[in-house]
């Protein structure tokens, strides 16, 4: 991906998110168009809306939420409170226009904040966190556990995703088009087990979900592909070809399962 400063893949991403050739794109790759990206499969979605209780004191934090679409679907649908968070303004101004248009703006609230430092959120408030391919852009994963699980109430719960477990041999080429998005940390197997039990959080559910990933670059991969002559004019060659270059590598490390994605769900205790 050209690049100028770390972020200017998701900036720019998330300036095209509203596009409706965007949402033709997601509608194709995920079967239905929540406003999802990345390795969130409505398989994920729907665990994620398990751990819900449609109550209004419950309140749910998005961390590195992007423009937020799965969680807002979720708020929109019953009558808790959202809080997303993300270090991009397009994104979070994004999330506010989907809140408004799905008449729960009254019950979110979205804050434009660096989530590889402390969050500017008080302790004890959050039933449930949630945080999507992110984890991998915030350095330290032992010190954002420790400052998550402060803001979660006892028996709160932690959903989390990581998409840069090492789980085999990759080479430093693969790597550096794996990274192209901006600051990237990769994990040993076991880290975030570490790092989840060391912030008090009990785990109760591992789920290897590196093929649904697989199967999501590739989908991406193919729905882009085969609307180039509408992408390319937009995008510009460049930018086209180095995201399908990203696209094409991300799906052979993960169905080569050598770049692993995990998904955890731990409790903190009540
Ligand atoms: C792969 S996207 C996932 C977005 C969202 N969780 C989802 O599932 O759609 C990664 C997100 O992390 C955000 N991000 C990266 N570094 C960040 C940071 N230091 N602080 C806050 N957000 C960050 C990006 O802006 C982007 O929205």
């Amino acid at each position: 991906m050209p690049q100028t400063r770390p972020y200017d893949f998701y900036a720019r991403q998330y300036e095209r998110f509203n596009a409706p050739l965007a949402a033709e794109i997601r509608a194709e790759i995920y079967g239905e168009d929540i406003g999802q990206q990345g390795w969130r499969s409505m398989r994920e979605q729907d665990e994620i809306i398990v751990l819900v209780t449609n109550a209004p004191g419950f309140h749910m934090a998005d961390i590195a939420c992007g423009s937020a679409g799965p969680s807002l679907s979720i708020a929109a649908n019953t009558d808790i409170h959202l809080t997303g968070i993300d270090m991009e303004n397009h994104a979070i101004a994004e999330a506010e226009r989907r809140a408004e248009q799905r008449g729960c703006a009254d019950r979110t609230d979205f804050i434009v904040a660096d989530c590889s430092k402390t969050l500017p959120l008080e302790d004890a408030r959050f039933d449930l966190i949630t945080c999507i391919d992110a984890i991998l852009h915030l350095g330290d994963r032992t010190a954002r556990l420790n400052d998550w699980a402060r803001t979660l109430k006892p028996g709160g719960t932690l959903f989390l995703t990581d998409a840069a477990i090492l789980t085999g041999a990759v080479s430093k080429a693969e790597l550096d088009i794996r990274a192209s998005q901006g600051g990237f940390t990769f994990a040993a197997p076991g880290v975030n087990e570490i790092a989840i039990a060391n912030a008090g959080l009990q785990l109760l559910d591992t789920r290897d979900t590196t093929e649904e990933a697989a199967n999501l670059a590739r989908r991406t991969h193919a729905a882009r592909a085969a609307r180039a002559d509408q992408l390319v004019p937009d995008e510009g060659e460049a930018w086209f070809n180095a995201r399908q270059q990203f696209l094409e590598t991300t799906a052979d490390l993960a169905a080569s399962h050598r770049l692993s994605r995990f998904r955890y769900i731990a409790r903190k205790h009540g």
